[in-house]
């Protein structure tokens, strides 16, 4: 098929009556699916099943003697910690482990920012000037919402296929009051990038205005591989200590999407002063964490060797339908000209970008044939996205089926709204 740049009027003309009819055709079969979160499937879920009566009545108490079902231990116990230090790439010592939910985490950490001000720093954040952080896009609207509920001021970077637009960045940090910047660095949501080792130098190395600058390193997908090309992301808290600035990275991760979403583990790892600071902040908030589920936890994956194979049992269930969207998107949208769409190594999304101008209608047309997508503009801050193009898709949870006949649906809206646009325009 040509570009659809390259057709006569008549051509487009008979391009458009045509989907126009396979549309209808899609409306008629009345489907009712929903791409819309990045959520694991019930058999995902079903995976950690066994983990559900761990730890037994009477095997509660911890490697260090701690009685797991008391109060306490506001750190989290010392074998989760070891469990997970690989996983986030810090010492043990510092390592939180915490209840589930690491936006949770992300939030308490913004809180106490703002209400109390991090180490370096000249006090609360809220106290100064209207503060900001850089939001690479398209990015995860959670992050968003998060700085918009608080009055932070989001600033757009565009994500480059290595991480962020690295030359905006270090112009934008030059401005005090940039305090931070949100980075999912692996398998990012939704692009799939990864950092290169470059802007992960480039992150650690560069010369903020704010003394407190903080990177906010939301590895959510660690281990979350889809094929077996694993990406060699660098230890960021390393990067920082050898640049000077071992305080800049806090680093996020779950298990949310390794064994249970609503009831996994959250974990936090930085320099000794960030964990010192963050444990006085929460130490007001909570006695101590969930620790029957930290011992859960360990009992059940064990070891590094333990997560790697049950991220494996997690792939074989969900990469036949990344492939799934990639076959359907091939076959409508190849050599049209009208979408470029990611082929993540990992990671839960896939993002289309679709012809400038038609991601809204893309997602109209979607709706009205039953398949519900993300709103366009979700991906970016205040729900804008300038150029009306970015549309994430979230492949997990739906059935294989009910994935491969949402993606065809998808790709039909995608280049009939593209067709109707150019004939528009
Ligand atoms: C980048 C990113 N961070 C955090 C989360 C949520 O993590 P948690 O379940 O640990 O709160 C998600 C969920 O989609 C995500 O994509």
């Amino acid at each position: 098929m040509p570009p659809l740049s390259d057709l006569s009027q008549d051509a487009l003309e008979g391009l458009r009556a045509r989907l126009r009819e396979d549309y209808a055709a899609l409306k008629g079969r009345g489907l009712k699916l929903d791409m819309t979160r990045g959520k694991p499937s019930p058999e995902q879920l079903d995976l950690a099943e066994a983990m559900l009566a761990l730890p037994g009545n009477r095997d509660t108490t911890a490697e260090d003697g701690t009685d797991a079902r008391n109060y306490g231990n506001l750190q989290g116990l010392p074998e989760t910690r070891a469990l997970f230090a690989p996983v986030l790439g810090a010492p043990a010592d510092q390592v939180v482990i915490a209840n589930n939910s690491s936006l949770a985490l992300m939030h308490d950490v913004l809180v106490y920012a703002l209400l109390k001000g991090v180490p370096g720093g000249k006090g609360p954040w809220s106290k100064e000037e209207p503060i900001a952080f850089l939001c690479p896009v398209p990015g995860y609207d959670r992050h968003f919402t998060l700085c918009e509920g608080f009055g932070i001021r989001m600033i757009p970077v565009e994500m480059m296929g290595e991480g962020p637009d690295m030359d905006a960045v270090e112009a934008a940090v030059a401005d005090p009051a940039v305090k931070g910047i949100w980075c999912v660095p692996q398998y990012s949501n939704p692009s799939g990038e990864t950092y290169s080792a470059e802007t992960v130098r480039r992150l650690a190395a560069m010369k903020t205005a704010a003394p407190d600058f903080r990177l906010l390193w939301d590895n959510a997908y660690v281990v979350h591989h889809l094929t077996d090309t694993r990406p060699a992301l660098p230890n960021i808290l390393d990067a920082c200590t050898d640049a000077g600035n071992p305080d800049r990275a806090i680093v996020f991760a779950s298990t949310s999407k390794v064994t249970i979403a609503g009831a996994g583990l959250a974990m936090l790892a930085s320099s000794p002063g960030n964990v010192r600071w963050y444990l006085a902040q929460a130490g007001r908030r909570s006695i101590g964490p969930d620790k029957l589920n930290q011992l859960r936890h360990v009992r059940f994956l064990r070891d590094a060797a333990g997560i790697a194979a049950h991220m494996e049992r997690h792939r074989a269930l969900i990469g036949p339908k990344f492939e799934a969207v990639e076959a359907a998107f091939s076959a409508r949208l190849d050599g049209h000209g009208v979408a470029r769409w990611s082929r993540p190594l990992g990671g839960y999304f896939v993002t289309l970008d679709v012809a400038e101008g038609t991601a809204g209608q893309v997602v109209a047309l979607a709706k009205e044939a039953g398949i519900a997508l993300t709103p366009a503009g979700a991906t970016h801050p205040y729900g804008r996205d300038p150029h009306d193009r970015t549309l994430r898709i979230a492949p997990t949870f739906p059935t294989l089926d009910d994935v491969r006949a949402a993606a065809e649906g998808v790709a039909l809206c995608t280049l009939l709204a593209a067709c109707e646009a150019r004939l528009a325009g």
